[in-house]
């Protein structure tokens, strides 16, 4: 049957009347409450098939290779009646385009289809649902009418258009899910393999370390101070402890010391009383919403001293009065500091105070720079990588060892993790969608990194050390002045004696 293709009539914009427009949007609440793909694609038909009169409906998945998979009815109709023209779902798939028919016994599009005929069609409308950025129609919505003569109209395709755009999300969020639930048992394999932490990331043996050292005093109430270069993952391994250690059911709260001024601090920190100061309301402090929980005080260098005198006595004292009260409240809170200032310095620059150092300094547990530890590159990467395909629905499942090479060799001394994981970021939002990242997919910063750090390198991915590094540097320049010493030590601008004794002692061309 030739007829129908190309020749569906496209439906042209179409406002539709209030109560149409109130069952889609109903369904569209409904579509993030169900999971289950099947009953939601029933709900959504049976709504379709009320709003428009129809007599029939059925929602028609196919995949890759075109074979219909799943066929949802609506709930009117029986087992025996869930035929229908495999011709029109097939022309509607292959133009994408909704199929329309108001009489077919005038349709002279449909005149020789005798399947339509047998299963004896009056009026009917087939849609393809579409997902954005996919070439292929996920499935078509179809109803028809064949006991009562009701000829559809494109105010119905219009509605049914709008329907098919919502079955389209339900369906590309539920095999989204699907592939979530996936990758997430995949991931939690993977965790027990290789990672002491659950999504921390580190198979180096200096985070190993960390990952020790932090399991360690995981379950204990010791104040803990983590050390480390911004962006290194102190709040992560800060985290780490708390939901792993037994207070992991009770608040894990933050607090940036930097990020306010001292009298505000203070009231987050111990909770305010009305009128204490301009704008002061009554209000619970941090140490109060995190009791029997842990509180994270990042960058606790800029804390002032006052500061530190108050918080080393709620450390001792294990009370805190709110800013403007009268009464001491107890506490429950374990405190881990962060900083990414060398404190002992501040403290012989009396910038610090000693005795706050010594108190939050129970343990220290140093976060190492990421270019300290290399080996994590791409295993943060990948993790980095998989992260924002799925958050940007992109398809991208790797990266080509020279992007990963020169991910590697870059140093990251800016903001460490958090740089890598922006640079990926930034790759796959501008990645063409396709599979792997490649060295152009990166910034040019670490693409002109690569480029150094490519001679720099032995054929291990090792530095060369200095030694090396000249003699294949002057191996390069006698290449490149054929053999010809004297032009070779113009190139070089030294003089052609001291060429003599370089090339004597590296023993090239003796
Ligand atoms: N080991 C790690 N595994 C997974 N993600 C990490 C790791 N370390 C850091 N990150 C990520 O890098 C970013 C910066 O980490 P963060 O803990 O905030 O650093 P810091 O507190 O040292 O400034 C966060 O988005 C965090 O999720
Ligand atoms: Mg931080």
């Amino acid at each position: 049957m030739t007829t129908e293709r190309g020749q569906g009539k496209e439906v042209q914009k179409i406002t539709l009347p209030q109560e149409q427009l109130t069952a889609l949007f109903e369904l569209s609440k409904r579509i993030n409450q169900i999971n289950d793909l099947q009953q939601l694609l029933r709900e959504l038909l049976n709504s379709a098939i009320t709003s428009i009169n129809a007599e029939r409906g059925m929602i028609i998945l196919v995949d890759e290779s075109g074979e219909y998979y799943r066929t949802v009815a609506s709930d009117l109709l029986k087992e025996k009646d869930t035929t229908f023209s495999k011709s029109i779902v097939k022309a509607t798939l292959e133009y994408r385009k909704t199929l329309l028919s108001a009489d077919l016994r005038s349709d002279v599009r449909f005149k020789d289809a005798d399947s339509i005929r047998k299963l004896g069609i009056y009026s009917f409308i087939c849609v393809p649902i579409i997902v954005p950025f996919k070439d292929r129609a996920l499935g078509t919505l179809y109803v028809d009418q064949r006991v009562h003569i009701k000829t559809f109209s494109q105010e119905d395709a219009a509605f049914l258009e709008a329907f098919a755009n919502l079955a389209a999300i339900a369906i590309n969020n539920t095999h989204l899910v699907e592939r979530l639930i996936d990758e997430n048992i995949h991931l939690r394999e993977e965790v027990g393999k290789i990672y002491d932490f659950p999504g921390v990331i580190g198979k180096s043996e200096i985070m190993q370390k960390v990952f020790h050292e932090a399991k360690q005093i995981m379950d204990d109430d010791c104040t803990v101070l983590l050390t480390g270069e911004s962006g290194s993952g102190k709040e992560v391994i800060a985290k780490a402890i708390h939901y792993n250690g037994n207070r992991k059911n009770k608040p894990f709260l933050a607090i940036n010391c930097g990020a306010l001024p001292e009298t505000l601090l203070e009231a987050e920190l111990f909770g305010s009383v009305r009128g204490a100061f301009t704008g002061a309301v009554d209000k619970q402090g941090l140490f109060q919403a995190a009791s029997g929980g842990t509180l994270f005080l990042d960058e606790i260098h800029h804390t002032s001293e006052a500061m530190q005198i108050k918080l080393l006595r709620v450390l001792q004292e294990k009370e805190i009065r709110r800013v403007g009260g009268t009464k001491n409240v107890k506490v429950n809170v374990r405190l881990i500091c962060a900083t990414n200032e060398d404190l002992q310095k501040a403290v012989r620059e009396k910038r610090f105070r000693q005795d706050f150092y010594y108190r939050i300094n129970v343990v220290t547990i140093n976060v190492p720079a990421l270019r300290d530890r290399r080996d994590d590159i791409p295993l943060l990467a990948q993790h980095f990588l998989e992260k924002y395909a799925r958050q940007k629905a992109k398809s991208m499942r790797g990266f080509d060892t020279k992007a990963l090479g020169a991910l590697s060799a870059y140093d990251w001394t800016e903001n460490n993790v958090r740089e890598l994981e922006n640079e990926i970021e930034h790759a796959v939002i501008f990645a063409k969608d396709a599979e792997t990242i490649g060295i152009n997919d990166l910034s040019e910063r670490i693409r002109n990194t690569s480029d150094t750090a490519a001679v720099l390198i032995d054929e291990g991915g090792k530095m060369l050390n200095y030694h090396d590094f000249e003699r294949k540097y002057i191996e390069y320049i006698l290449l490149q002045a054929n053999g010809n010493k004297a032009k070779a030590a113009k190139i070089m601008g030294i003089p052609r004696s001291t060429l003599r004794g370089k090339l004597r002692k590296y023993r090239i061309g003796q």
